[in-house]
């Protein structure tokens, strides 16, 4: 049987990302991202954002087909990012799927963005190990999730109640100077600093959190103990060792994260951990995980880094799953 091609289209922030897999093979990931243009206001601004993604889907398009060595007419269906996003963005990239699609009389699905983040490891680690439990971390959520079938969507058991993951680490690197995205500034500045240096909270994580917030995470506490801790080091004089609170700071992120998800896998009896989103690409979340999965006794798939920030690669491996798996189309041309 001659395996399905799927082009896949990702607009929901600011990478406009176009993933094209054969089967379960990628063959093409192509990347544009208007980073560059949102560091100087230090998030990501969604006008600029939609308009970025309006003038680099067609050259996009073109470098995927490139890479595959593909045409067009080749394509047998478009998977495309619906949601969770910034609406303008994802507006652009709908628009273009749709466009394609019944330009070439072919199906699209459209798919959530964070189901794909998790169905991205598929590609490289095989089949996806269902039932799991999915811890998924980006600079827009931080999510336990049930997955029972990624085809259908994954159940959210927990989230964030402020700050997302990734947007902490944003926002702390933002403190301590550090360039935007902070994440992997702060992942490799932290790697020369002490990460006991600093005692940071452990955002609910005590006893009368848990019976409410059992498998939700908070962040924006241990942001604001952070830019105490920096102000009353400045107060008194000290030198400020950035390596050493970024150390200490990613230290109480990634603790309550690996905490949290293992025991939503223990609670449900699952065997499986994902992790996935911008922040699994983080070092130091990688090797806490792995630690305490094997403590634990339970299987790990995290997706190679550069699988792990926004792409397009992620949203064709949800969509090629959906063919695989007879999931009708979204919308039949
Ligand atoms: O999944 P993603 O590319 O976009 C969203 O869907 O949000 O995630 C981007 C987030 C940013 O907040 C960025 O700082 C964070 O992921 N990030 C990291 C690392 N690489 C990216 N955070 C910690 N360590 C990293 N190495
Ligand atoms: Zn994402």
């Amino acid at each position: 049987m001659i395996e399905p091609i799927v082009l896949g289209i990702e607009t929901s922030c600011d990478e406009t990302g176009i993933g094209i897999v054969c089967g379960n093979t990628l063959v093409a990931n192509q990347i544009a991202s208007s980073i560059a243009e949102h560091a100087r206001f230090g998030g990501v601004v969604p006008e600029i954002a939609s308009r970025a993604h309006l003038e680099a889907m067609l050259p996009t398009i073109d470098r995927a087909l490139a890479e595959a060595k593909l045409k067009l007419t080749d394509i047998d269906a478009i998977s495309v990012t619906r949601n969770p996003g910034l609406i303008g963005a994802l507006l652009v990239g709908v628009s273009a799927a749709e466009g394609l699609a019944s330009g070439l009389g072919i199906e699209i699905h459209h798919v959530d963005h964070l189901d794909a983040h998790i169905a991205v490891d598929s590609l490289d680690h095989g089949a996806l190990t269902q039932p799991a439990i999915a811890l998924l971390v980006s600079g827009g959520h931080s999510s336990i999730m049930l997955v029972e079938d990624i085809t259908q969507g994954a159940t959210v058991l927990g989230s964030t109640i402020d700050d997302a993951a990734g947007e902490a680490f944003d926002k702390v690197a933002r403190l301590l100077g550090l360039p935007f995205p902070g994440g992997p500034q702060i992942d490799s500045v932290a790697t020369s600093g002490s990460s006991t240096a600093i005692k940071f909270p452990r955002g609910l994580t005590a006893t009368h959190d848990l019976v409410e917030h059992k498998f939700d995470f908070s962040f924006s506490g241990l942001k604001t103990a952070v830019a105490r801790w920096i102000e009353a080091q400045q107060r008194a004089g000290n030198a400020l060792s950035v390596p050493d609170v970024a150390a200490s700071f990613q230290e109480a992120v990634v603790d309550v994260l690996t905490q949290k998800a293992i025991a939503a896998a223990i609670e449900n009896g699952i065997g499986t951990l994902f992790i996935g989103g911008g922040v699994a690409a983080n070092s130091r979340l990688r090797d806490l995980a792995a630690e305490r999965a094997r403590a634990a006794g339970l299987e790990l798939r995290i997706p190679p880094r550069q699988l792990c920030t926004d792409n397009g690669a992620m949203v064709a491996a949800l969509g090629a799953l959906r063919l695989q798996a007879g999931r009708p189309a979204t919308r039949q041309n």
